[in-house]
């Protein structure tokens, strides 16, 4: 029997890498990233036995050629700068986290693609009022009512290596006397190591959780300040916390959100403040998974 055909779109990025490198660790499939540069792509991944395809999903005349032959797509993209939008640019959640997905199910259905894992969010609820979350459950509900066989995660915070949140946060730790936590530092959060997420995609493609939803988080359900405790002690810099209120985070993200690149946005303040616990029982059960303590997937952080 030939080799499945993977597209993995977002295969470039911080989890995109981790599914390509755990795919092609497993075998048996081909692997094909679509990304907007193929070259500096290629570069990112260094990994051999992979095609790049230009492909950009805000482009949907680009995705057909992408998925010719291809058996399933991974949908692991986010619009660059996120979670601040910047609607004079086009990067916003409406846009790419749904209509890119809208546009890569059309692709899909036109090419016969028959499956579709899509890197959703935990906090995804096309009710939300706030556009990251409801642009999430709506591009959900889009892939659910599709016909093609599925599998979504709803990833609590991902962290790695290479990820920009975990490493950001102990770097700031590292050069700051004390650290301001956005909100109470009450919010929930539930950190998952990118290899048990990519580790569940492997098992997706192959078949596992057809038809099925499943949040994905660590094994430990922490509030934000206890997640710094756990930066803190792993890269070795203890410093004093300090709570900045909500309020004053949203003046501040609705100056900046008026500045040609914001660089901040009330909507990213309310994003970073939500709660993002997860349910991993029923993600525990199908995938059989040994999920990984943030304590000993973050030890990568004493090196920093
Ligand atoms: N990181 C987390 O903690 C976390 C938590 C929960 C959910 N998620 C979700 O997981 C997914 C992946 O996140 P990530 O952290 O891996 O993101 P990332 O590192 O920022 O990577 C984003 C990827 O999206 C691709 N991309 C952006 N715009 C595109 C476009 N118009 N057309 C084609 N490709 C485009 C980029 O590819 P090129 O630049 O090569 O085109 C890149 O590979 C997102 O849906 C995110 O919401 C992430």
């Amino acid at each position: 029997m030939d080799a499945k055909i993977v597209a993995l779109a977002g295969g470039s990025g911080f989890i995109g890498r981790a599914i390509a490198r755990r795919l092609l660790a497993a075998g048996g499939v081909k692997l094909r990233v679509l990304t907007r540069n193929p070259g500096t792509a290629r570069a990112r991944l260094d990994l051999t036995g992979v095609d790049f395809v230009q492909a950009d999903i805000v482009q949907p005349a680009s995705l057909a050629d992408a998925l010719k032959n291809a058996n399933t797509i991974v949908d692991a993209i986010q619009f660059d700068g996120y979670p601040v939008e910047n609607p004079r640019r086009g990067l916003t959640f409406e846009r790419v986290d749904y209509g890119g997905t809208v546009a890569l199910l059309e692709a899909a259905k036109h090419a016969g693609v028959q499956q579709f894992i899509y890197i959703s969010g935990a906090a995804a609820d096309e009710n939300s009022t706030h556009p990251g979350f409801r642009a999430k459950g709506r591009a959900e509900r889009a892939i659910r009512e599709s016909g093609l066989t599925y599998t979504v995660f709803r990833p609590s915070l991902v962290y790695g290596p290479e990820d920009k949140v975990v490493n950001g946060l102990a770097r700031a730790i590292r050069f700051a006397p004390v650290f301001g936590v956005p909100g109470t530092g009450r919010q929930k959060v539930q950190p998952v190591l990118v290899d048990d997420l990519a580790a569940c995609v492997m098992l997706a493609v192959s078949g596992r959780g057809r038809n099925g939803t499943y949040d994905i988080g660590g094994p430990d359900l922490m509030t934000f300040d206890e997640m710094m405790r756990i930066i803190m002690d792993a890269s070795g810099h203890r410093r004093p916390l300090f709570h900045i209120p909500e309020t004053v985070m949203r003046g501040v993200g609705g100056l900046l959100e008026k500045l040609p690149k914001p660089i901040l946005s009330r909507d990213a303040i309310t994003f970073v403040t939500a709660d993002n616990a997860c349910d991993i029982e029923p993600l525990v059960d199908e995938f059989g998974i040994n999920l990984t303590p943030a304590r000993v997937g973050m030890a990568y952080l004493a090196k920093k």
